[in-house]
């Protein structure tokens, strides 16, 4: 069975991982508002909280392009060099970035061992989020 191609994508992104630190490569792909995809890929710093992950490099690139809500977001990350074995899940900090950006309908779809793939809502990986709303 072949990925979507948003899945693809994502493991093409993964390709351009820098992370001589952690030595885990993790690739990220947006579907957004202008219906384009927009990828990423976890890059590291010496100084190792100045990391960005995967899916804020590209949840921020379509950001960048005007987009105010993404629809779909596939991750894929394991060991630098090797296959992706397991499912990658957003760390909190991409979770509430996460948040910012969803739609309504969003979906996060994570490729696991033997080709499965699982779908997830914001409400499943985020309940009770802090938003907007929160600050009224
Ligand atoms: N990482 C991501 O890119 N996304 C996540 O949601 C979890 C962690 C990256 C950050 C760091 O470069 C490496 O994986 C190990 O934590």
């Amino acid at each position: 069975m072949e990925y979507p191609e948003i899945v693809r994508l994502a493991y093409s992104a993964r390709e351009k991982s820098y992370s001589p630190y952690s030595g885990f490569a993790v690739g990220a792909c947006v579907l957004a508002e202008d219906g384009k995809y927009y990828t990423g890929t976890n890059i590291e710093n010496a100084a190792y909280g100045d990391t960005v992950c995967a899916e804020r490099t590209a949840i921020f690139c379509a950001v960048k392009e005007g987009n105010r809500k993404i629809s779909k977001l596939a991750i894929v990350g394991g060991k630098a060099g090797e296959e992706c074995k397991d499912f990658c899940f957003p760390c909190g900090s991409c979770r509430q970035v996460i948040s910012e950006f969803a739609s309504e309908d969003f979906q996060l779809i994570l490729p696991g061992p033997d080709g499965e793939l699982k779908e997830f809502t914001l409400a499943e990986i985020l309940p009770h989020h802090f938003g907007e709303d929160s600050l009224k």
